[in-house]
């Protein structure tokens, strides 16, 4: 099959990696609005299949036939891809005018499946009024190594899009879960508040970063702690998945924490910008 990723930050390289390391996956189209974006992107990779090479889990002949499967452009490349995954900016109305473009401008397959790595955003409203309705493909970061797929189906998904979603989730190794359309999912939903009430927890003077982390590390076998977390998943990102849980739920327990609002205001993003709760220069 050929699948077009259209974003290559973090999660749209980690998931044209993930696609192009799968022995039934032809052709990845990793595109971005600009060429050089794309390019890097796929420079993360090789980054990325270098360092396993390094620690002699993969071949070079190995990284090469996989960087060898994955083309990068614009968006404009991606005439007949059988799957499309959006990885863009976390926004409405751009991601709406990525599958607009795509299905009435760009896709020559009719039978191309749109689907959308959004993490928090209506699947129903992406797709809404355009001739093939979205799903959500969520994959969690790092995408190559993280197991999960959450299935997302928005009201005017398919159920033979769903299937389809589920064993191609499959093919690639992951474990697909089934989840009807509601703010943040299932991950997101759990996990961004808890990471939020880090944030509360440190504000309030209760106790220091690091001691957080060890805390809900040790404490609850987590891989990393909250405040790590976020500074790797993007402050920016969490924040915008607040911001959607409580404005579509109108729960005040999801009201983001006023740190974290000044942090992303001052580009403390964490591992991105450099600086976040912990320093990365
Ligand atoms: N790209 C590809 N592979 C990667 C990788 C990357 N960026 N980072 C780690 N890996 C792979 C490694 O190659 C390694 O694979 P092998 O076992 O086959 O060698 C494996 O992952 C473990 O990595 P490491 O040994 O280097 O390091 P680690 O054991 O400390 O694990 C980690 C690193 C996987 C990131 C681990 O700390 C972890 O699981 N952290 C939690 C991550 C998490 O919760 N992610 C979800 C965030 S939420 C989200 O993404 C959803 C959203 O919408 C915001």
């Amino acid at each position: 099959m050929k699948v077009g990723v259209i974003g290559a930050g973090t999660m749209g390289s980690g998931i044209a990696q993930t696609f192009a390391q799968c022995p039934d996956v032809e052709k990845v189209y990793l595109c971005d609005i600009k060429e050089e974006f794309a390019e890097r992107g796929k420079g993360k990779i090789k980054k990325a299949l270098d360092k396993r090479v390094a620690r002699g889990k993969m071949t070079q002949e190995e990284v090469d036939q996989i960087l060898g499967k994955i083309t990068t452009g614009l968006n404009t490349i991606c005439i007949d891809p059988d799957l499309i995954v959006e990885a863009s900016i976390e926004d409405m109305e751009s991601k709406k005018n990525v599958f607009r473009e795509l299905q009435y401008q760009i896709v020559r397959n009719p039978k191309c499946i749109y689907a959308t790595n959004s993490s928090s955003l209506s699947i129903t409203e992406i797709g809404a009024g355009l001739p093939s309705p979205c799903i959500g493909m969520h994959f969690f970061n790092p995408a190559p190594a993280m197991k999960l797929v959450e299935v997302i189906a928005g009201i005017n998904t398919y159920q033979k899009t769903v299937d389809r979603i589920k064993k191609i989730s499959e093919m690639l190794g992951k474990t697909p879960v089934q989840v009807d359309e509601a703010p943040g999912f299932v991950v997101n939903r759990i996990l961004i508040p808890m990471i939020n009430e880090a944030i509360f927890v440190y504000s309030e003077g209760i106790a220091k970063i690091r001691d957080i982390d060890i805390a809900m590390k040790l404490g609850c076998n987590h891989p990393m702690g909250p405040l790590e977390l976020g500074d790797y998943i993007g402050l920016d990102i969490v924040l915008a998945i607040l911001e959607t849980i409580y404005h579509d739920t109108g729960d005040s327990k999801y009201r983001p924490a006023p740190l974290l609002r000044k942090m992303v205001r001052g580009n403390k993003l964490g591992v991105k910008s450099g600086v976040g709760f912990y320093d990365y220069a």
